[in-house]
């Protein structure tokens, strides 16, 4: 019985069978969970994976495990890398990523705007250890090529960005690192292979955190990075095994459960997203609605372009976002009041722009405070918008809405 696929197959097959093949012992049809943290190996097997190779056999799960290895060739088929090393969580996946590009002395250019944790991590743990940080937004192609220098080795930008939804042109800042002799990493998380394939547009690496549509269903960490096979392999083996965040082979299994729908979820993500998006803009106590597949988004004719799928996360903003934000907490009936996104359950949170320019952006210049308040102003509603019926969605939000202070 062979399953070898001898044909390209499409995005739908390939979330489904990429990587997963039926058990040669028990034909077994879905993937096995193997939770073995040891493997019986030759006697020759040395004890440090120093010099491991990417098709040797199984030793340790921290090194690699078959359950997590499946995984590994699926997401590597759906962003059409070479290759990819999944750990533990998004931020070990980024974590991995710039311990294993940059050294003491060399520098980085960050978006300004991009998941806190990450955030955070630039504005104080990478600086701590010799590396230099420059902020900037990076939808400012200008901004971005203004702050590369000699010694620059990487650009990490995140599009659409988390909170604002702000994108950022791929292939030109590709183009930027490229001609001063960097690699740009995109973290992909909010787009997802089915929007975007950011080494398809000349990225040279793609972190996901796999928490969120990957798995889709809010219960499984997870995290990957993807790029060039030589790359990972070295990845793999120094920071990947000895920071030590290897994924569950469980949870290994749960995203790739989750990923045999992903192509569906994501098509019902944006439909939804679209919907509720518009709900919004039309409700007088809303004052401001930012997604990427509304006309009224700053950069649509860019998303258009560079998003073949406008996901399922908006941003809005009220009059006094403290006190909607009590309101949703308490009278929502569908959607979580919670963080996180990407889930079939939808979720609602309130990022207040003074708490996060307090503890995770640092807009030094104007002109990224002027791009900020363009996208957030006081604060923004994060919503990710869930696989509820649409309209059960927006009567939910209707009734928390007519509760909520502002309007005529
Ligand atoms: C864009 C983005 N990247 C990375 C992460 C970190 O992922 P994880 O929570 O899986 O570590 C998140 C989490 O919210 C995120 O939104």
């Amino acid at each position: 019985m062979s399953r070898k696929i001898t044909f390209p197959t499409g995005i739908s097959t390939t979330s489904i069978h990429a990587g997963e093949e039926p058990d040669p012992v028990t034909k077994a049809s879905a993937p096995n969970i193997v939770m073995s943290t040891t493997f019986v190996t030759e006697a020759s097997t040395g004890f440090s994976a120093r010099g491991m190779e990417e098709d040797a056999g199984w030793v340790y799960t921290r090194w690699g495990n078959p359950t997590v290895h499946q995984l590994e060739v699926k997401l590597a088929a759906l962003e059409n890398a070479e290759a990819s090393v999944a750990l533990s969580s998004g931020m070990a996946a980024i974590s991995a990523l710039l311990f294993h590009v940059l050294r003491a002395g060399d520098h980085v250019v960050v978006s300004d705007v991009a998941y806190a944790a990450l955030s955070e991590m630039t504005n104080d743990t990478v600086p701590g250890l010799g590396i230099e940080v420059t902020k900037v937004d990076t939808s400012d192609l200008d901004a971005v090529k203004g702050a590369v220098k000699k010694n620059t080795k990487l650009i990490y930008i995140e599009t659409p960005c988390n909170p604002l939804l702000r994108i950022t042109d791929i292939a030109a800042v590709a183009d930027i690192a490229h001609k001063a002799g960097a690699k740009l990493a995109v973290d992909s998380t909010f787009a997802t292979p089915i929007a975007t394939r950011p080494l398809d547009l000349g990225a040279d690496f793609v972190v996901h955190s796999l928490t969120k549509y990957l798995s889709g269903h809010g219960d499984a960490l997870g995290g990957a990075v993807l790029g060039p096979k030589e790359e990972l392999a070295q990845l793999r083996r120094t920071v990947g095994i000895r920071f030590g965040a290897a994924l569950s082979p469980f949870n290994a299994w749960l995203i790739m459960r989750g990923l045999a729908t992903f192509p569906l979820r994501m098509r019902a993500h944006q439909e939804n997203a679209l919907q509720v998006a518009r709900f919004l803009e039309g409700h007088s106590k809303v004052k401001k609605v930012i997604y990427p597949g509304l006309e009224s988004h700053p950069q649509h004719e860019l998303a258009k372009r560079q998003m073949k799928n406008f996901s399922g996360m908006i941003t809005f903003q009220m009059e006094d976002g403290p006190a909607a934000a009590e309101v949703f907490a308490r009278e929502l009936q569908i959607i979580h009041y919670a963080v996180s996104l990407g889930h079939q359950r939808s979720l609602l949170f309130y990022l207040p722009t003074d708490d996060m320019l307090e503890t995770s952006f640092r807009l030094d210049t104007p002109e990224q405070r002027e791009s900020w308040d363009q996208y957030a102003g006081k604060g923004v509603f994060r919503f990710s918008v869930g696989l509820e019926d649409p309209e059960d969605i927006i009567r939910d939000l209707e009734l928390a809405l007519e509760k909520c202070p502002g309007g005529p």
